[in-house]
């Protein structure tokens, strides 16, 4: 892969946070913020570390009431090194003339030149700076760090002073600092965020400290070694310091023209989950002990970097392909390879802050279709995630008084449902009752990802066994909750959110929840499809099997039959209705409110806050009934509604596009990727506007300000999906490729390269309009592919270029 970067010049306090967030760097294990070591965590600065999948349980009081949270956790932070340069020591002062002046920090106005570039094919974060401290000493500083995506225990510091034109000593304080909390997060600054407890430090070796700590509720043991070796210089003193929470180790070096002191941190992160260990602390300090210096660990984290993206080639020309490497790089910092061997889900805001707690939503629909093609053991691990935590999810069916399996809309440690019950708006300062939970829909796309996977993968093992429980039960629970209406003569699901959050009841009802959503009907009628269809595809002893250990039989499965040909879905004025009667809500007077507010994303906020409520207006947070266009084609489409007794053409899905465009505030990074997929499929020219805001979403920020508390990893891997499956048109059929491009003129050419089954490095590249597909030499039988309207077999080792119609 050639260099490529992502880069910020000069240094803004106000930018700080969200460039740490888009600087994280993480090997699917842990992740850190790009934060600047030599700074104190303050409203410029956050330095967090998380490890995936450790999170603690906290209880607090707000607005009266006692709640419950389950956070991922704020880990001690390894990063800090602070410096400061003062007069050489002598023999009679040993102390050093002069006494030294303020540690060093970019807020205090000594800071003459900065840059902070991050390498995307290295995997790091490079900062140069020059400052000039209060006695007008010059000093260059080049840092470089890494987070080992080889040994996803280690990460490393290194940084090179540089004395401009005079002669002293620099005092280097290398720390790990487990003083530290959940405080990422404005919004949530009423909560108790006290995650760690007793605290453990000390030292070893003649160069390094550690430190343990236990979280407090699911008493997950932590422990960080770090080694701070210099080279090119002999410290004149050092000392090891175990404080309370803090280790330190403190160095005075001397420093002068005759060349650069370099200072290399090396830090190893292990807790009680870890697989292969005898204790975390010993295992920390036997991996830093063990481990090369900077140089030797960047080859090997640059190699295993290197293997990595050869197996999620995308290239993209220009702007777009820029921020499309950087999302590819954060969804691969996120969940990697090493995320195989994890018990953990897909993160809604990565491993990059503490937006949405670490919690795990439904964004997996928008991650596992373009993981699926690269790393489909990931996919695995991150399906296992939920089928370990099936048992919970049909206990939760169960207590609300239904069969099946009912997965949480939030899901952390145990999978049990962690939607907050009330949410900030922090508009209105308020605590409100939040009702998110009831989005059900959460489970089809579980089953969505389950079908998905195993067509990618050809992974019939995992299919017929977990995949097909969890589908099953997805599937058990629809039926369970599709309750038969005499008057409209069809089964309803009532009481549920869609995918738009800012409908969460009916204006003036007394519970919330709405009814018939139609993409939740929609969803559960293809749930219930495919659910029929594998069943029948099992091989004879495990279908028995399985249906006896679930105590599903034949009974059960003509209900779902039925219940698949005969769910409602609501239509109004020629138009699917995103839930009953969501036509009979008030008009919004979207000018006025642009006009008023300029940015009106959080209309939902600016509407509570003024003593309204968006439930009383046709006015969607994100795509609802489109959604429908985003997993299912035209076709799919269209087979589905026929199934249950609809007509769907092409001028009723035009409309209804049409109409939710008008009365979509864009709310969610998901709504723009959504739209701009359904547009570009669509072949429609407004298209580019909804793709370049998901492009743009993270990295301009315009959600206002919650980049900085963690990505939007569903949005980021979206567009990834965007270039892989909707602009190709690429859709997995039994056993062939089928390919539709859709052009989008300002991404008209394109290469990427994926695994289909047993196949390697599949090549698509689009260029001039013509498409070429290669196969990479191999044993495998010939790959099979659809191509308007023709079939193609192309065996192993060959390549055909389709001049694609002008449209
Ligand atoms: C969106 C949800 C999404 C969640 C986590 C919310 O803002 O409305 O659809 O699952 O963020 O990313």
């Amino acid at each position: 892969m050639p260099e490529r970067t992502w880069s910020y010049e000069g240094y803004d306090p106000a930018q700080e946070r969200l460039r740490e967030s888009l600087c994280t760097l993480g090997n699917g294990y842990f992740a850190t913020r790009g934060a600047a070591p030599e700074e104190a965590a303050g409203s410029a600065h956050y330095p967090g570390t998380y490890a995936a999948g450790c999170y603690n349980r906290l209880t607090s009081t707000v607005s009266g009431r006692t709640v419950e949270n389950e956070d991922i956790v704020n880990l001690p932070n390894w990063l800090p090194l602070r410096f400061r340069a003062r007069d050489a020591a002598s023999d009679s002062d040993p102390d050093g003339g002069t006494a030294p002046g303020p540690w060093f920090s970019a807020d205090d106005g000594s800071l003459l030149e900065y840059r902070q570039v991050l390498d995307l094919r290295q995997g790091t974060l490079t900062r140069r700076m020059r400052l000039c401290d209060v006695q007008g000493r010059r000093i260059t500083v080049v840092q470089r760090r890494l987070v080992h995506m080889g040994d996803p225990h280690l990460a490393a510091l290194r940084t090179e002073f540089t004395a401009e034109g005079w002669a002293g000593e620099l005092e280097v304080e290398s720390a790990l600092d487990g003083d530290v909390t959940n405080s990422g997060v404005d919004r949530y600054r009423d909560l108790n965020g006290r995650h760690l407890g007793r605290w453990h430090t000390g030292a070893t070796d003649p160069d390094t400290v550690w430190l343990e700590c236990r979280t407090t509720a699911s008493d997950i043991l932590i422990a960080m070694a770090a080694r701070t070796r210099v080279t090119r210089s002999i410290p004149t003193s050092v000392r090891l310091v175990a404080g309370d929470r803090t280790a330190t180790h403190a160095l005075r070096l001397p420093i002068g023209p005759d060349g650069p002191v370099v200072v290399e941190k090396t830090v190893a992160l292990h807790t009680s989950r870890d697989p292969a260990i005898s204790d975390p602390l010993h295992a920390a300090i036997g991996r830093v002990r063990r481990a090369g210096d900077f140089a030797a660990l960047l080859a090997s984290h640059e190699a295993a970097w290197e293997r990595l993206w050869q197996r999620a080639e995308l290239e993209v020309p220009g702007e777009a392909g820029e921020v499309l490497r950087l999302h590819l790089f954060h969804v691969l910092q996120t969940l990697s390879p090493h995320t195989a061997d994890l018990d953990v889900g897909v993160p809604a805001r990565g491993l990059h802050g503490e937006a949405y707690r670490g919690h795990v939503f439904w964004d997996e629909l928008f991650v596992l279709p373009f993981l699926n093609l690269h790393l489909p053991e990931v996919s695995r691990a991150l399906l296992s995630y939920r089928y370990r935590r099936l048992g919970q999810a049909c206990r939760a069916a169960t207590a609300a008084g239904r069969t099946g399996a009912m997965y949480p809309w939030q899901s952390g440690s145990d999978g049990r449902e962690e939607t907050q019950t009330l949410h900030l708006n922090p508009r209105s300062g308020r605590w409100l009752p939040d009702h998110s939970r009831l989005q059900h829909h959460v489970g089809s796309a579980i089953a969505y990802n389950v079908v998905q996977y195993g067509q990618a993968s050809g992974d019939t093992e995992f299919l017929h066994t977990a995949g097909a429980e969890m589908l099953l039960q997805i599937a058990r629970f629809w039926a369970d909750k599709a309750v038969w209406d005499k008057e409209y003569s069809r089964y309803r699901i009532r009481g549920v959110v869609g995918p738009d959050e800012y409908h969460d009841a009916y204006p003036g009802a007394a519970e919330p929840g709405l009814d018939d959503n139609a993409y939740t009907n929609v969803t559960a009628a293809w749930v219930l499809t495919r659910a029929l269809e594998l069943a029948a595809s099992l091989p004879a002893p495990r279908r028995q099997a399985l249906f006896e250990r679930i105590g599903l039989d034949a009974g059960e499965l003509k209900l779902w039959e039925d219940v698949s040909h005969r769910l409602r879905v609501p239509f109004h004025r020629g138009i699917i209705s995103q839930f009953e009667g969501y036509g009979d809500l008030a008009e919004l007077d979207w000018d006025g409110y642009r006009a008023r507010h300029g940015d009106i994303r959080r209309l939902d906020r600016i509407l509570e806050a003024e003593g309204d409520t968006v439930n009383a207006y046709q006015a969607s947070k994100q795509a609802d009934v489109l959604m429908l266009g985003y997993l299912f084609s035209p076709t799919e489409l269209a087979t589905l509604f026929q199934r249950l007794g609809y007509g769907l053409d092409d001028d009723t899905w035009r409309t209804t596009v049409d109409y939710y465009l008008r009365r979509t505030s864009h709310g969610s990074t998901l709504s723009g990727l959504v739209h701009g997929w359904v547009l570009a499929r669509a072949r429609r020219a407004d298209a580019w506007k909804y793709c370049q805001e998901a492009l743009t979403g993270d990295v301009a920020d315009l959600q206002g300000g919650t980049t900085a508390e963690g990505i939007h990893l569903g949005a980021m891997a979206g567009t990834l999906d965007l270039v892989q499956r909707g602009l190709t048109g690429l859709e997995l059929r039994e056993d062939e490729l089928s390919l539709d491009p859709a052009p989008l003129p300002e991404v008209s050419e394109y290469g990427l390269s994926i695994r289909y089954r047993s196949h390697w490095g599949i090549g698509l590249t689009m260029h001039a309009g013509s498409l070429s597909i290669s196969v990479p030499p191999s044993d495998e039988p010939p790959v099979r592919i659809r191509l308007a309207g023709r079939s193609l077999t192309l065996p192993p080792g060959t390549s055909r270029t389709l001049q694609l119609p002008m449209e």
